[in-house]
């Protein structure tokens, strides 16, 4: 299948990028290398260096015939939507707003979206939390994702696009920037490695959810070959 993927330079949208094309797939990239790298994307990938919200989308879609769309481009971090909601609401939803657009009027046959566990529950009233767990996020970051997938809703009510959202909890693993929000596990094996003690701040009976980047690659892999919609948390 050809596959438009949206920030397959970064951490998680490169490890897409390599496990489709070692299953036949064809991977068109659009990255505007923000905090992605062009060491960590395949060969074999096409690049495109535009911004998931410019004008250019609308050519590379024509000229390039995907038949499914990966969105992993997106500001992510949750302490810079705090401080900067409105580019976070910029990039996040007019960003996704602009492929959906285009995904409908190039016939996208599956959308698949990369969306948050971590900050689309809010304060949780059980662990796990499943997917039909209220959603009340408790950060502009949430928001925007949340309503992505509020809008994914509307596109395919309304023009039948076939979609699937992946809530993923934190993501680990190799080309991850260490300072970001899964980094304890690169710095506390850092650590370990050193023989240094790893310390936990608080009351030490915090809960996360961590999930290895080669998984979350395989879910998007599975979800693009099988035919599923909606909703899942990849924990
Ligand atoms: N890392 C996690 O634990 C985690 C958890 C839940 C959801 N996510 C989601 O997964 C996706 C990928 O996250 P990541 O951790 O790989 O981050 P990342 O920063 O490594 O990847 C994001 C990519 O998007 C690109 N990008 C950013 N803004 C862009 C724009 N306006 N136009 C074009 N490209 C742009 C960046 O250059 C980068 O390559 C994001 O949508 C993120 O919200 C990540």
């Amino acid at each position: 299948m050809r596959v438009l993927l949206t920030g397959g330079a970064g951490f998680i949208g490169s490890h897409v990028s390599d496990m489709l094309i070692d299953n036949g797939h064809e991977v068109i990239v659009i990255d505007n290398l923000s905090s992605g790298k062009e060491e960590n994307l395949n060969p074999k990938a096409v690049l495109y260096k535009e911004d998931i919200r410019d004008s250019a989308v609308e050519g590379i879609m024509e000229r390039e015939r995907p038949e499914a769309v990966i969105h992993h481009a997106a500001q992510v971090s949750v302490r810079d939507s705090v401080e900067d909601p409105l580019y976070d609401m910029d990039v996040n939803i007019g960003g996704t707003l602009n492929l959906l657009e285009n995904s409908v009027k190039n016939g996208i046959k599956k959308f698949i979206f990369a969306s948050t566990g971590g900050a689309i529950y809010g304060e949780q009233s059980c662990f796990p939390a499943n997917e039909t767990h209220a959603t009340k996020p408790l950060s502009p970051y949430g928001i925007t994702k949340l309503t992505c997938e509020k809008y994914l809703y509307y596109y395919h009510k309304t023009y039948g696009l076939n979609y699937v959202s992946l809530r993923y909890s934190n993501v680990y693993g190799p080309r991850q920037d260490p300072y970001g929000e899964a980094g304890v596990v690169a710095i506390f094996s850092q650590k370990m490695l050193a023989g240094d003690q790893s310390i936990i701040n608080g009351s030490g009976e915090q809960t996360r959810d961590y999930v290895f980047v080669e998984d979350v690659a395989r879910a998007n892999a599975l979800t693009l070959e099988k035919d599923v919609f909606g909703e899942f948390n990849i924990g």
